[in-house]
């Protein structure tokens, strides 16, 4: 034999023993998997990793002695991606809205500052809100603001407040908070029936909210277009409490009382819906907090005293002083009356 040939030899064993090294590297825990899954995963065997069960099997069933049979399933795929969306997908949609809106009020105000009444205060009032108009706006809002901050709880408290105050302050601040979300929905839902039956005529949108925002509604410049009682913009705060605080409302009693006429699908699609929905409202009623006190000037007295100054109503509500003035005149009395 050459001395040629010789090393070829080796280097073909060499090869061979190293290829054959990789393949039972590369089989062998398939193997073991392969023989394992044979054998079925016993879930109550105390060694079984979780990691492993979510890998191999689909779903976690087992039998109960209960009447309620899906108390057996212990984990199933759909509940997998129900919790991703619930732990990643809905923080990053509550997170962008919620501290996206915060940004464009901040830069909002930097850029514009606060919106001021430009004739100045004219020391006359005119009668904007009557006080059952008032008790309506403050028993939603007020219900509202605690329902935001106990379902913003239910989201975050984990990530946020948990790691603050710590397990035991997290677990009874936590426990009142469901106790005042379920109890003080009544509060609200009342607040949004009362809303619509209160001030619907005055919130259908006709031709002069779209001249109105065309202009966009005087916000950025300092035109100040003719509009009604309620402008496009609070049109659009009006529908948007009413229809998406509807279905809040809604899909909230479904997950009050589960498994009334609904699955665990249906449950699962009512609180995509209420947290979605729950968290853009959030946002949509800070830029409305935000125009009512911060943003704009003698705006607040509405929902205040009811009262509003008089040039700040000419300026945002022209139509509307123009018609409160002709009833005035018409009922042969003064709708403005002078300040105290
Ligand atoms: C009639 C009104 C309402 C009812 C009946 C209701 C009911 C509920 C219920 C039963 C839950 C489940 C809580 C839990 O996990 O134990 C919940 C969660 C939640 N609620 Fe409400 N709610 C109402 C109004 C609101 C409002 C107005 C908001 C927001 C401003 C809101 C925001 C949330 C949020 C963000 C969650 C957490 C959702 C999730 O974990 O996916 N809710 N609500």
């Amino acid at each position: 034999m050459t001395r040629g040939g010789f090393g070829r030899r080796i280097a073909v064993a060499a090869f061979v023993a190293l290829f054959s090294v990789c393949l039972a590297m590369t089989l062998a825990p398939r193997a073991g998997w392969a023989q394992q899954a044979r054998q079925g995963v016993n879930p109550t065997a105390q060694a079984v990793k979780e990691e492993q069960l979510l890998k191999e099997l689909d779903r976690v069933t087992g039998r109960v002695s209960i009447p309620d049979s899906k108390a057996g399933t212990l984990i199933q795929p759909e509940g997998r991606e129900w919790r991703a969306y619930h732990e990643r997908t809905l923080h990053w949609i509550g997170g962008i809205a919620i501290l996206g809106m915060l940004a464009v009020l901040a830069l909002f105000y930097s850029v514009r500052g606060k919106i001021r009444i430009e004739h100045g205060w004219a020391g006359v009032k005119i009668m904007r809100f009557t006080t059952f108009e008032r008790f309506v706006h403050w028993l939603t809002a007020s219900s509202f603001i605690v329902l935001a901050l106990s379902g913003l709880n239910v989201v975050f408290g984990k990530v946020l407040l948990l790691p603050l105050v710590g397990s035991d302050a997290f677990a009874v601040f936590s426990q009142w908070a469901k106790y005042a979300h379920n109890y003080l929905s009544f509060a609200f839902a009342a607040g949004i029936v009362l809303t619509f039956v209160i001030w619907v005529t005055e919130n259908i949108p006709n031709r002069t909210d779209i001249a109105w925002a065309k202009q966009g509604g005087g916000i950025l410049g300092h035109a100040h277009p003719p509009a009604g009682k309620f402008n496009g913009g609070q049109k659009l705060i009006f529908w948007s409490v009413v229809l998406v605080g509807a279905a809040i409302a809604a899909s909230g009693y479904v997950l009050m009382f589960p498994f009334y006429g609904t699955n665990i699908a249906d449950m699962q699609v009512a609180q995509i819906i209420h947290g979605v929905l729950g968290v853009l409202m959030i946002a949509v009623i800070l830029a409305h907090i935000y125009i009512g006190t911060l943003g704009m000037e003698g705006a607040f007295d509405a929902m205040g005293t009811g009262e509003v100054d008089l040039n700040w109503a000419k300026e945002h509500h022209s139509l509307w002083v123009e018609e409160e003035m002709s009833k005035a005149r018409a009922a042969g009395g003064g709708a403005a009356v002078p300040a105290e």
